[in-house]
C-alpha cells in the first residue's frame, strides 16, 4: 500500500529523521510512538505527501511518488491533526465539504455524511456551529470528516491528546469499533503506549528521528530492547 525507503528530513541544517524505512499493508493499522521531539509528527506529514523528505523514496500502491503528489493520489488519503481543525460552518458542512470537492452527488454527501456522524456518535450535532463543539465532539466530527472521505490510507496524529482522560477512553473504544468494522488502512501517532495497545496490530518507536524498535505492542512491551528502547517503555510498564 504505501512504502518509505531511507527516509531522511533535515531542516535548518538540523536532521529531523534519519534514513527510515517503513512499509504499510492494506487493511493494517500501524503505530508510530515515541516522546515529544522524536520525528512522529514529521514522519507522518511525509508519509501523507504534505512535506517532502530530504532524501529517500516513496511509493503508493506499488508506484513511485514524484516529488510534486499529483492530486489524485492526494486525494485517496485523509488526515486527522491532533488540534481538530474545523471550518466555522455547521458540523454537517465540515463534513460534506471534502465529499462536494470531489464531486460526489448531493444524495450520496448527505448519505455519507449522516452515516458517519451517527459512526461517531454525533448525529445530534448535524446542525451545530463547529466552533461551537466541546473538545471531544469537535474531534470525533474531524474523526467523522476524515473517514467520510474514504481513504485508501487514513493519517491520525494524535488524535486524543488535547482530550481528558474520559472523553479520550471513550473516542478510543469507539475508534476501535470502526476500525474493526471498516479495516481502514491507518498510520497512527500517539505519545500514548495505551492507544498503540488498543489500536495498532504493530507499531515503530521513534527516538531522535531515527526507528529503533519495531513489532506488535505486545512484543515491544516484552523486550529485549536497546537501552534507551527500554527507557522509553518503562513508563508505561504498570
Ligand atoms: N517544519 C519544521 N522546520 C524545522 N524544524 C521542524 C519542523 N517540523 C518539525 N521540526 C523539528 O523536528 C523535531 C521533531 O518534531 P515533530 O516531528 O513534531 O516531533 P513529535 O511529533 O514526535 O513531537 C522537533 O525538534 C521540531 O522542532
Ligand atoms: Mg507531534
Amino acid at each position: 500500500m504505501l512504502e518509505a525507503r531511507e527516509i531522511s528530513w533535515i531542516k535548518d541544517h538540523k536532521t529531523i529523521l534519519q534514513n527510515i524505512d517503513f512499509h504499510l499493508f492494506p487493511k493494517e493499522c500501524v503505530g508510530l510512538i515515541g516522546p515529544n521531539g522524536s520525528g512522529k509528527s514529521s514522519l507522518l506529514k511525509i508519509l501523507a505527501f504534505l512535506e517532502t523528505p530530504t532524501s529517500g523514496l516513496l511509493y503508493f500502491q506499488g508506484q513511485s511518488v514524484p516529488k510534486r503528489v499529483p492530486l489524485p493520489i492526494r486525494r485517496r488519503i485523509a488526515f486527522v491533526f491532533q488540534e481538530p481543525l474545523l471550518l466555522s460552518t455547521r458540523v454537517f458542512d465540515n463534513v460534506a465539504i471534502g465529499l462536494k470537492i470531489r464531486g460526489l452527488s448531493k444524495g450520496i454527501v448527505r448519505e455519507r455524511v449522516d452515516y458517519w456522524l451517527e459512526q461517531f456518535g454525533v448525529s445530534h450535532l448535524s446542525k451545530q456551529l463547529a466552533r461551537s463543539l466541546s473538545g471531544g465532539e469537535a474531534q470525533r466530527v474531524s474523526l467523522a470528516r476524515a473517514f467520510a472521505l474514504e481513504p485508501d490510507i487514513l493519517f491520525l496524529d494524535e488524535p486524543f491528546s488535547s482530550l481528558d482522560a474520559p472523553t479520550k477512553e471513550g473516542l478510543r473504544l469507539d475508534l476501535g469499533q470502526v476500525f474493526k468494522s471498516t479495516q481502514t488502512t491507518t498510520v497512527l501517532v500517539s505519545h500514548d503506549f495505551k492507544d498503540i495497545a488498543h489500536l495498532t496490530n504493530r507499531a515503530l518507536i521513534l527516538l531522535n528521528g531515527q526507528v529503533e524498535a519495531e513489532g506488535s505492542p505486545s512484543q515491544l512491551l516484552k523486550g529485549p530492547q536497546k537501552e534507551d528502547v527500554e527507557r522509553f517503555l518503562e513508563h508505561f510498564s504498570t
